[in-house]
Formats: structure tokens, sequence, C-alpha cells
């Protein structure tokens, strides 16, 4: 009996510790799956979203709207296909070394002149207003002669030559305002107050700037519709002022983009060096004194970061306006900004909006170079928004600038200016009569 005891134990203590060892086993296996599925990811706090998505920021991160690598043709619009066409041919992951345009640094440049064998098939021109019809059919044109240049526009040599050297020199506003032929009067308001050119003071920095000025024209006469034969008096202005630049196309609504455009070129052959450039209406005021204050104050950021960084070369890209963020087109067909959906689909980049905007001159030259590969659009804010779109680049706010005039209530107070670095919309009265007010401003302002 007490042999087969001693024999059940043994064959008991053989048996049953497998099975425990294989029963811890299996606990825990358990415990480790259940920890694992009642695992949750920690919570991740978003600090950015890009522009121009409209997510809720606590839902999701910012994430394409698109597939990045969309190789099919959009279809229907007619901007986006030719778009599609141009972003595929200058894709330097596709083309490799075909990517780079013949035109990037010359002035002979090959896209220019090309044409759209497929425009009119694509577009249906019926039904459309007749603005949007010119436009599609000179579209692909861009390059139109200067009938008045202005060569030294920017080798100023005027007063500030003859004083002894500062030790910063001053930076040098170019101020470019798209006027018309006809305007006349506002050029000279302009002139007369916030576009005088030269050494001009800022409102607290002494320092200021250096301003020139141009004005950007079309051409408006006999034939470009029913319009007065102004070109000696033009001529007779551009003698006393040298300030004016035109170009040989029709000084229209939807032609206004070209503007943009042929003034990139300009510079980059005339005014390559200056600091910054003002780009505006000539119906809008600028408080200039203030605006170059803001600009002095950008620049030695900008030159302290590069020399803290120790990247002397370091170009600034700032660009400062009234910000439209999450615009659509305008599809209502009465209205000048309409754009139909055969034309364009999608919503347009940030864009600054109406009136004026303030960019740096190494950005002028960067949006010079990436124009040639955006499709005109006919809205030239937007086209604007495109460009620095494809810099990778969004325009700043800046509650200055105020494209939608100040509140009704403001208008008449001299004293809300002091906040105002641009406003729209003055007439040249209203121009001179500000501009006298805010030179002598109550203290108590
Ligand atoms: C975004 O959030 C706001 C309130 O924070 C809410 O009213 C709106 O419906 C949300 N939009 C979406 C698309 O969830
Ligand atoms: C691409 O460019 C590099 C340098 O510019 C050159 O050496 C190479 O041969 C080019 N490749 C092709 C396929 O053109
Ligand atoms: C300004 O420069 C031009 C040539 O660039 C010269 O003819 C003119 O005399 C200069 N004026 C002054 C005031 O130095
Ligand atoms: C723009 O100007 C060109 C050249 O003068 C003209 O052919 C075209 O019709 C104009 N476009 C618009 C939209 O007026
Ligand atoms: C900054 O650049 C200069 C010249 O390129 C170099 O001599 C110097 O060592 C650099 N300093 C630092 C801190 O990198």
């Amino acid at each position: 009996m007490g042999r087969c005891c001693k024999c059940n134990g043994r064959l008991l203590c053989m048996c049953l510790l497998p099975c425990m060892m294989t029963g811890h086993l299996l606990i825990y296996i358990t415990v480790s799956i259940f920890v694992t599925i009642s695992y949750a990811p920690p919570k991740i706090t978003i600090h950015y979203v890009a522009p121009g998505i409209s997510a809720n920021t606590s839902a999701m991160a910012s994430h394409p709207q698109g597939p990045f690598w969309n190789l099919r043709l959009e279809d229907g619009a007619l901007w986006n296909q030719l778009q599609h066409v141009w972003d595929r041919r200058y894709n330097p992951i596709l083309r490799g070394n075909a990517s780079r345009t013949p035109d990037e640094d010359s002035e002979d440049d090959s896209v220019d002149s090309e044409l759209c064998p497929s425009c009119d098939v694509a577009f249906d021109l019926s039904g459309v207003p007749e603005q949007m019809k010119a436009f599609v059919r000179s579209m692909h044109y861009r390059r139109y002669p200067l009938l008045i240049d202005q060569p030294d526009a920017c080798s100023s040599n005027s007063s500030s030559g003859s004083r002894s050297a500062p030790e910063v020199p001053p930076l040098t506003l170019l101020m470019a305002i798209k006027s018309q032929v006809g305007n006349f009067e506002n050029r000279q308001a302009i002139r007369e107050t916030w576009g005088r050119s030269g050494a001009i003071p800022g409102e607290v920095l002494r320092r200021g700037g250096l301003v020139h000025r141009v004005f950007l024209l079309g051409r408006q006469d006999s034939s470009t519709g029913p319009h007065p034969d102004l070109k000696n008096l033009l001529e007779l202005e551009n003698h006393k002022y040298g300030d004016i630049l035109q170009w040989d196309f029709r000084d229209t609504f939807f032609n206004l983009t070209l503007k943009d455009l042929l003034f990139w070129q300009w510079l980059r052959r005339r005014c390559p060096a200056a600091t910054f450039v003002f780009k505006g209406d000539d119906d809008v005021f600028v408080r200039t004194d203030a605006l170059l204050d803001f600009l002095n104050r950008r620049w030695d950021e900008h030159n302290l970061l590069r020399a803290y960084t120790n990247q002397s070369q370091a170009a600034l890209d700032l660009i400062v306006g009234d910000v439209i963020y999450n615009a659509a087109p305008n599809r209502e067909p009465s209205t000048k900004y309409f754009v139909p959906d055969s034309f364009y689909k999608g919503g347009y980049p940030p864009y600054a909006g109406g009136g004026g905007v303030v960019y740096s001159g190494s950005l002028a030259l960067r949006l010079a170079r990436v124009s040639r590969r955006v499709r005109l659009f006919p809205i030239d804010d937007v086209f604007l928004g495109m460009c620095l779109h494809r810099l990778g680049l969004s325009p700043s706010h800046h509650p200055g600038f105020m494209t939608f005039d100040l509140p009704e209530a403001d208008r008449w107070n001299t004293c809300a200016y002091k906040q105002v670095l641009l406003v729209h919309r003055r007439t040249p009265k209203e121009v001179l009569t500000l501009w006298k007010q805010l030179q002598s401003l109550p203290g108590g302002c």
C-alpha cells in the first residue's frame, strides 16, 4: 500500500506539473491579449492645420483632400486641365532633368508662345459672358511689349547720395500701382500724397525708406473700345513724372493678371534689388510712413535671424495683406467676378484681397519665376494666391489692411486711422483731404 502511494505521488507530480505550467502560460497569454486589445494611443494635440482645410481641428490632423499622385486629368474644367498638363510637364519626379524649363533664367520663354490646340474643343464658349470669352481666347498669350518703360525707376541717386553713407542702408520700397489711362486725377493725388518717391521717413522710426513709384497701365484707346485718345496727354504726363509703365494689351478687368505677371518680369530686369514691393490699386489710401515702420521692423527681425543662424543669404519670404481663406469661385453670372464651373473647379487658395498687398523683393523674384508655370487666371488676386501656393507659401493677414473700409462710425474719425496701413476705397479728393488731416493728428490719438 505504502509503495503504491509513493508510486501514485510520483505519478501525480509528473502529471500535474506540466498541466499547471500550461495553465499559467494560458493565463499569461489571455492577460496579454486583453492588455493589447484595451490599449488606446495617447492623445495628440494638433498644433498646426494647413490653411485651406476646413476640418475641425479637434477632429483630425490636416490631410490632403485628393490623392497625392493624381495622374488623371480633371474632367471638365478648362483651367484645371490646362494646369494639369503643365504640372505633369514640370514635375521633377516624373520628368527628371526635363522638368527644368529652358525659360527658367532666360528672357526667351518658349512657354509663352505655346498655343492650346484643344481649347475651343474643351471649353464651350456659348452662353459664357463676353469677358470670359475674351479671356479664354487670349489666355495662352502673355508676351506683350512695353509701350512706355522706366529703365531707371530704381536707380535713384536723388538726395541720399550726397549725405554721408548711413551705417544701415535704408530699405527700398517699390510702389507699383495699377491704374488706367484715364485716371490722371487718381495718379496725381497719389503722387502728391502717399505715393511720394524719394527718402521717406517712417512714422515712429526716423529711418524710413527709399520709395520708388510706378503706375501699371494697359492700353485704352479707340482700338480697344469707345475710349477717347489720351495718348498725347499720357506722354506728357510721363515726360513730367517718369513713372508710367504701359503694356500693349487691352486694359480690362480680366486682363489685370497680366499686369502682375508683366510687372514681375519687369522688376526682374529693372529693379531686382528692391527690398519690398507694394502692389495696389489707384483708389486706395496708404499710410506709407506707418507701412515703412512695419517693414523696417520685419526687415530688422529678419536680419537678426539671419545673423543668428549664420545664413547670410537667407531670403525673406514676406507677404502681407487682407487675407481671404477658403474662398470659392463666384458662380453668379451677372457679377464681374463670375467664373463658370466649366472654366475652374475647386476652391481658391488663400489670397490677399483687393486694394493692396506688400511682399518682399526676393519673393517677387520667385513669383516671377513660378508664374511661368501657372496658367493665367482671370482674377489677379487669386492668380497671386495660386503662384504662392506653388511656392509652398501663404499670405499673412494684417488687420491694418482695410479692404472693406473702416466701420461706418470711424470713417470720419481721423484718430481711427492710427491702426490703418491701407484703406479701400477713396476718391482723389478724399485722398488729399485725408492726407492733410493725418499730417496734423491731434496728440491725444
Ligand atoms: C466644427 O466645430 C463647430 C463648433 O466648434 C461646429 O459648429 C461645426 O459644426 C463643426 N463642423 C464640422 C464639419 O464638424
Ligand atoms: C541630368 O543633369 C545632370 C547634371 O545637370 C547631368 O549630368 C545628367 O547627364 C542629366 N541627365 C539626363 C538624363 O539628362
Ligand atoms: C543720377 O544718375 C544719372 C545717371 O545714372 C546721372 O546722369 C545724373 O547726373 C545723376 N544725378 C545726380 C544728382 O547725381
Ligand atoms: C486682354 O488683352 C488682349 C490683348 O490686347 C486682348 O486680345 C484680350 O481680349 C484681352 N482680354 C480680355 C479679357 O479683355
Ligand atoms: C558663420 O559663417 C562664417 C563664414 O561663413 C564662419 O567663418 C563661421 O565659423 C560661422 N559661425 C558659426 C557659428 O557657424
